[in-house]
């Protein structure tokens, strides 16, 4: 039965940022759909966001988006509750930083598929069953702009999803459908994330964001659908800052830097 809900759907609900737009989406009249791996901590975000909002309906789906079975079995069972997206935001995402000679094929399809094809796959049903107006946050990263040796994957990853992001939005011009990018900086999410940042010194204190400033900012911008949303004024300054620069020196700056720290994602 096809209902008159707004319903937004957020992948990676359970992580730092996904959380985020959680907690800024239940306070406005969206129902929320939930979705991430493990059925468990959905519920027990679902029962925590209960507590808080009694009376705000939030459902869950646990679904594993590197597979595309699971994928179909979530697509499958929103489409059988006769849902009709309003609203999909795109977090889900994987940051494995290492050299590709130290990752697996199965890593390698991991990030990959979590990061793009996962962010492309579930825009195409949002489209396909959307309500009235479908608004759609893609997460990226600033990490996507340019190359980045031994955080090569993600970036490339993230730098895909900007670029066809971007390329949506153009093709549903006039079709009630807005597209926004999103590229945060560091957002001290995880405690690794937090030690990096806190590594950075005063770049780090300077350029991170909170997830709840990154999440309010993108639905600001998705509102007035925004092609490209790089969060944080510093952000802004490295961006323009570092685009004169030649490629060789961006590529060795980062390799020097990035080739210090390796983590895994799971
Ligand atoms: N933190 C930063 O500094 C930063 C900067 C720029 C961009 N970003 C991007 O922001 C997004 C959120 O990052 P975060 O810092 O909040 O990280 P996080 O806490 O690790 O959250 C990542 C989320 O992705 C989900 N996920 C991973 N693999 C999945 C899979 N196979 N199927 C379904 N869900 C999967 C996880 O869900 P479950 O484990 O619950 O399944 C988790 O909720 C990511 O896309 C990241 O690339 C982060």
């Amino acid at each position: 039965m096809v209902t008159k809900a707004k319903y937004a759907l957020i992948t990676g609900a359970c992580g730092g940022l996904g959380k985020a737009f959680v907690y800024e989406l239940i306070k406005t009249d969206y129902t929320l759909l939930l979705t991430g791996r493990s059925e468990e901590k959905l519920e027990t975000l679902k029962a925590e966001l209960f507590a808080q909002f009694p009376g705000k309906e939030v459902r869950v789906y646990a679904a594993d988006l590197a597979s595309t079975e699971s994928r179909l079995h979530l697509m499958q069972g929103l489409k059988e509750d006769g849902i009709r997206l309003s609203m999909l935001v795109n977090v889900a995402g994987a940051d494995i930083q290492k050299g590709l000679a130290a990752y697996t094929e199965e890593k390698i399809a991991f990030q990959c598929r979590v990061n793009f094809e996962a962010a492309v796959s579930l825009c195409r049903f949002a489209i396909e069953n959307r309500a009235e107006r479908l608004e759609i946050i893609n997460v990226s990263s600033v990490s996507g702009i340019y190359p980045m040796p031994y955080f090569a994957i993600y970036s490339a990853t993230k730098g895909a999803l900007t670029s066809f992001s971007q390329a949506l939005r153009s093709e549903m011009k006039g079709k009630n459908v807005a597209v926004t990018a999103v590229l945060p900086g560091a957002m001290p999410t995880r405690e690794d994330i937090k030690e990096q940042i806190k590594g950075q010194g005063l770049w780090g204190k300077l350029a991170a964001k909170t997830p709840k400033a990154v999440a309010k900012a993108s639905i600001k911008a998705v509102k007035k659908n925004k092609r490209k949303l790089i969060v944080g004024f510093w952000n802004k300054v490295m961006r323009v800052a570092t685009c004169w620069l030649p490629t060789s020196w961006r590529l060795k700056f980062i390799a020097k830097r990035w080739s210090k720290i390796e983590k895994d994602a799971f």
